[in-house]
C-alpha cells in the first residue's frame, strides 16, 4: 500500500511572522492526523524554512524546500545547497516545478540532476511533470509526461527510484480554477505509473508515490483520492490557508 502524500507548495508567500502563525494553527489542527493515513509536507520558502522547523519539531508536519542547487557548496551566487536543507530539516524538495521550468528555464537535464543529488542527500525529491494546454490540445500529453518522466530519471537505478515522488501537474490547472477532473487526471497517472513499470518493473511501480496537483481544493480532494493511481496532492493556493489545507489533509474522513 502506498502511503498518501498531500504537500503544500506555499511558492513566493508569506514572511517569518506569517509562517510562524500559520504553522502553529496548522499543526494544532492536523494533530489528530494518524501517521498511516497520510505524509503532511509543507514547503515554504527557504528564508522561512528555520521557522517552520521550531515550529513543526515533534509534530506530524514534515518540511520541504521548493528548489535546490546540484552541489554540496561552491561559488554559486544566490543558491541553496542540499546539504543547507538538510541541516535545515527538510525531508522533502520539490523538483522541477512548471514555474521554475517555465520562468527558470529549467530542462529536463538540470532537473535530472537536482533530483540524483537530493536521493544522495536522503532528501525525498518531488518531481513534477505535466503538459501545457496547447500541447494538451495537439494530443501530445503522453508525449511531454514521457520525456519529463524518462528524462528527469535518467540514471536513477530501481532502489532509488522508490524514494522519488512524482507530481503529475498539468500546467494548464496551476492557479487557474480548472481542476482535470479524476478521469483526465486518472489516465495519466495510469500511464506514468504504466511507463515506471517498464523502466524499472511492475513492483518497483507500484511503490512510487504519484501525486496530483492542479487546483486542488477540499472540494474536490476526495474524488481525485479515490483514483486508483493519485496517492496525494501537491497543493498550492489551497495550502496558504489553515482551514482549506486541513480539509485537504483528512480527505479519508
Ligand atoms: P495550485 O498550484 O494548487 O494553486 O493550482 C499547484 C502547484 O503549483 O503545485
Amino acid at each position: 500500500m502506498r502511503l498518501p502524500i498531500i504537500a503544500g507548495n506555499w511558492k513566493m508567500y508569506k514572511t517569518i511572522e506569517e509562517t510562524i502563525e500559520f504553522v502553529t494553527s496548522l499543526r494544532g489542527l492536523l494533530k489528530d492526523v494518524p501517521d498511516d493515513k497520510v505524509e503532511i509536507v509543507i514547503c515554504p520558502p527557504f528564508v522561512n524554512l528555520q521557522a517552520a522547523a521550531s515550529v513543526i519539531k515533534g509534530s506530524n508536519i514534515k518540511l520541504g524546500a521548493q528548489n535546490l542547487f546540484p552541489k554540496q557548496e561552491g561559488a554559486y551566487t544566490g543558491e541553496v545547497s542540499p546539504l543547507m536543507l538538510r541541516s535545515v530539516g527538510c525531508s522533502y524538495v520539490i523538483i522541477g516545478h512548471s514555474e521554475r521550468r517555465e520562468y527558470f528555464k529549467e530542462t529536463n537535464e538540470f532537473i535530472n540532476e537536482k533530483v540524483k543529488v537530493a536521493i544522495e542527500y536522503g532528501i525525498t525529491p518531488i518531481m513534477c511533470v505535466g503538459e501545457k494546454l496547447e500541447e494538451r490540445e495537439k494530443g501530445l500529453t503522453f508525449d511531454v509526461v514521457k520525456d519529463h518522466v524518462v528524462n528527469g530519471l535518467k540514471g536513477i537505478s530501481k532502489d532509488k527510484v522508490q524514494h522519488v515522488v512524482i507530481a503529475y501537474e498539468p500546467v494548464w490547472a496551476i492557479g487557474t480554477g480548472k481542476t482535470a477532473t479524476p478521469q483526465q487526471a486518472e489516465e495519466v497517472q495510469k500511464y506514468i505509473r504504466k511507463l515506471l513499470s517498464e523502466m524499472y518493473d511492475e513492483q518497483t511501480a507500484q511503490t512510487i508515490r504519484i501525486q496530483y496537483g492542479g487546483s486542488v481544493k477540499p472540494e474536490n480532494i476526495k474524488e481525485l483520492m479515490a483514483c486508483e493511481n493519485i496517492d496525494g496532492a501537491l497543493v498550492g493556493g489551497a495550502s496558504l490557508k489553515a482551514d482549506s489545507f486541513e480539509q485537504i489533509v483528512k480527505f479519508y474522513k
